[in-house]
């Protein structure tokens, strides 16, 4: 997609009217916003900003930093899939950093960073919620649990190949 292709298209700028309205705050409005612009690009571009500030009524500084706060507002194009693997205490004592370094190595990325093909952007997120059953990881909104490297090469190898 070219950049010049990343304007607010009608459904989202409706949608992101609806979403203002559910808030009495509009700045409590603003990550859903950037969420509904995220599901139209699987991004956030910065051109789209201003728009974004416009419907909401607040400055485009005021988008930028948010956008680039939070962890799962992505700034930038991301792979056709996020993964992101929990190394927080109790995925840490269940194994998390032998699964980290094996996504690591078979993806050859670190975190934030995109696969050469384009299939997989990896995050090392914080907790997932998931900390009976650690260690755990989300590939886009599916959750595995009680990672193996056995079970994460079948997941990886079946998604999105
Ligand atoms: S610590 Fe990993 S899911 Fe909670």
């Amino acid at each position: 997609m070219t950049p010049e292709t990343h304007t607010l298209a009608p459904a989202a700028v409706a949608d992101i009217r609806e979403i203002k309205a559910r808030y009495p705050v509009a700045q409590s409005a603003l990550v859903p916003a950037l969420l509904r612009v995220q599901a139209e690009y699987g991004w956030v571009p910065p051109e789209t900003y201003d728009g974004i500030a416009e419907l909401l009524g607040l400055d485009t500084e005021v988008v930028a930093e948010v956008a680039s706060f939070y962890l799962l507002v992505f700034t930038a194009p991301v792979g056709r899939q996020v993964i992101q693997l929990c190394t927080n205490v109790s995925c840490l004592l269940a194994g998390a950093d032998a699964i980290q370094a094996h996504v690591e190595a078979k993806l050859g990325v670190k975190t934030r960073q995109t696969t050469a093909d384009g299939r997989f952007t990896y995050i090392v997120a914080e907790c997932l919620g998931a900390c009976e059953e650690a260690p755990c990881m989300l590939v886009g909104e599916k959750r595995y649990k009680r990672l193996t490297r056995e079970k994460v090469d079948e997941i990886l190898d079946r998604t999105d190949s």
